[in-house]
């Protein structure tokens, strides 16, 4: 597999072409951005976390007929993934209030909601990915209702599954954002997972204290993102519990691999 040009860089990661059509390769940045790239740091270690927290739970995800974009992991900061057309459309998945729709609706911090509550964000940075309903996607053809539908069934999926999994290790998954994007896959149209599942993109709060373990401990300045990040890649079983290894050392044996090519 041959690395080829950049054909993309978004506020975390890149995306390369390949000597395959079919095929790119996604590089996870140490950047980290919030409301809508305002606030910008580079938090070292952080793209070779969310890179294999991200694997491992996509390809738990494949293991029960979620379809993804992932191939394989190349290497400490890169994947191999399926090119797909992504749906103009963040889809933010609630099972506790917390963050916008707090100050959006007055919704006390912390309610529990009934059912899991899915949200459409038109994905434009520049508008400041606006909220969006069905009635926007349908209106402007950002999505067909049979995609629309077929994602929504493949959302409460994924939430099941990830509620479990992370009940598993002491985590509550609180909220996540998920893209999607159409690929042919033997000459038929599909729907498929695509981007990222990471403390980046999902809120997971410790079961007994509650204490963050994801992108708002740089949001609201909490610091110590990289021992939470870290902390949840042990409790998956991703990184070794007796081993000590820091994301900042991963990231330096990743440059000494990268320098060696
Ligand atoms: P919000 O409360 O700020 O709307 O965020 C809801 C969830 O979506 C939270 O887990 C963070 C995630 N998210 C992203 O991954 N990317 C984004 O651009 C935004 C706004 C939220």
């Amino acid at each position: 597999m041959k690395k080829g040009k950049k054909l993309y860089e978004g506020k975390a990661k890149i995306i390369y072409a390949t000597n395959d059509k079919n095929l790119v390769i996604q590089y996870f940045k140490d950047d980290a951005t919030a409301f809508n790239n305002q606030k910008k740091s580079t938090i070292e270690g952080k793209g070779v976390l969310n890179n294999r927290i991200s694997e491992h739970i996509l390809s738990n995800l494949s293991q029960i007929g979620i379809k993804n974009h992932l191939v394989k992991r190349l290497n400490m900061r890169e994947q191999i993934i399926k090119l797909v057309e992504i749906i103009p459309i963040e889809f933010i998945v609630r099972n506790v209030a917390t963050g916008s729709i707090t100050k959006r609706l007055g919704i006390e911090d912390g309610t529990v909601l009934k059912e899991p509550l899915i949200e459409y964000c038109l994905k434009d940075d520049k508008l400041g990915d606006p909220l969006i309903s069905e009635e926007h996607i349908l209106a402007f053809d950002w999505a067909s209702k049979t995609e629309i539908d077929k994602v929504k069934k493949m959302i409460l999926r994924i939430n099941d599954f990830m509620i479990g999994m992370f009940r598993g290790v002491g985590i509550k998954l609180i909220d996540f954002k998920l893209e999607f994007g159409r690929v042919k896959i033997d000459g038929k149209n599909e729907v498929i997972l695509a981007d990222e599942i990471s403390p980046d993109t999902c809120r997971l709060w410790d079961s007994i204290t509650e204490k963050k373990l994801d992108k708002d401990r740089f949001r609201k300045d909490l610091g110590d993102l990289i021992p939470a990040y870290t902390e949840v890649a042990k409790r998956l079983g991703i990184l070794h519990e007796q081993s000590n290894v820091s994301a900042v050392n991963v990231t330096k044996l990743s440059s000494v691999k990268r320098k060696k090519k």
